[in-house]
């Protein structure tokens, strides 16, 4: 792997800072040296998170940010980029999936979701694209799932505005060749993703994908996913299409690797 170094100098935008990989990431780059902007809906999380950072030594400033309102994001890049000078990496986590079946999912629910986990990250990168392409080396990271490796029933919504996003990674790298593009699928990792989730549901669909040998990943500590991410990011020339996964066997390497190419 080579590593250049550390975010020193940096100016990173996290968005879907309030908890989660997010806010795991925004303290690993603040961490890393890097000057941090971060953003999402609950401001006071944000602020909290940026509070955080500033204790540790860095410069972070908070948001409140819907990424499904574009003069939201829109106002949070130019403010963002006005206060760090520029922007060098974009960090996009902003996602949500209730557990719907398709033949219950309403049309609405497509759309809030395709809002949020789609076209919310092509609209903070589109309004970032300005600022990457005047900076040194940049790059922008989205997130996906390990679902390309099989469908889960009740997250087949989450699943398919997932693989538009994968695809829309894909594409970008074609369109702006001097943009590095991270698509990371995420293994299964500690955050409050499905703490909305109707028990009777989760059950449900715990069992089926336990029967269909699905959860075939261990699970990761936000930090270790955040820390892993930073790692692909510096992993200069390496892949840009991981999966940062833990092993299911407990005595398997206990931390994060980002050396599988993701098979979506
Ligand atoms: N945890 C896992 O096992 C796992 C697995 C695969 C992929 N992922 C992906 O990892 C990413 C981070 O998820 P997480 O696990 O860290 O879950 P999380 O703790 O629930 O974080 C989700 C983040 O998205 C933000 N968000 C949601 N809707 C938003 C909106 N309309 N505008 C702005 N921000 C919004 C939330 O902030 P506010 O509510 O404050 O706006 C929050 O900061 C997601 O894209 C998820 O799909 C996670």
């Amino acid at each position: 792997m080579v590593r250049s170094g550390d975010l020193g100098g940096r100016r990173v935008l996290v968005v879907g800072a309030s908890s989660g990989i997010g806010r795991a990431l925004a303290y690993a780059a603040g961490a890393a040296g890097a000057r941090v902007a971060l953003a999402a809906r609950r401001f006071e999380l944000v602020e909290a998170a940026a509070a955080e950072i500033r204790n540790a030594g860095a410069e972070a400033r908070a948001w409140r940010c819907d990424v499904t309102d574009a003069d939201d994001v829109r106002g949070l890049v130019e403010e963002a980029a006005l206060w760090m000078g520029g922007i060098d990496l974009v960090l996009y986590l902003s996602g949500a999936s209730p557990l719907v079946r398709v033949a219950d999912a309403s049309p609405a629910q497509w759309h809030e979701l395709l809002a949020t986990n789609l076209v919310g990250a092509a609209t903070v990168v589109a309004s970032s694209l300005r600022h990457l392409r005047q900076a040194p080396a940049p790059a922008v990271v989205v997130t996906t799932t390990t679902m390309g490796e099989a469908p889960w029933p009740w997250l087949t919504v989450y699943g398919s505005t997932k693989a538009a996003l994968a695809e829309m990674a894909r594409g970008l790298r074609r369109e702006e060749p001097g943009l590095r593009v991270l698509c990371v699928a995420v293994g299964p990792t500690v955050t409050a993703f499905a703490e909305g989730w109707d028990p009777d549901m989760a059950t449900a669909a715990f069992t089926a994908w336990a029967e269909g040998e699905m959860m075939r990943y261990g699970l990761l500590e936000a930090a270790d996913m955040a820390t892993a991410i930073i790692d692909a990011v510096l992993d200069v020339g390496g892949p840009n299409d991981i999966l940062i996964a833990a092993p299911a066997d407990p005595n398997g390497r206990p931390s994060a690797t980002a050396e599988t190419p993701n098979p979506l």
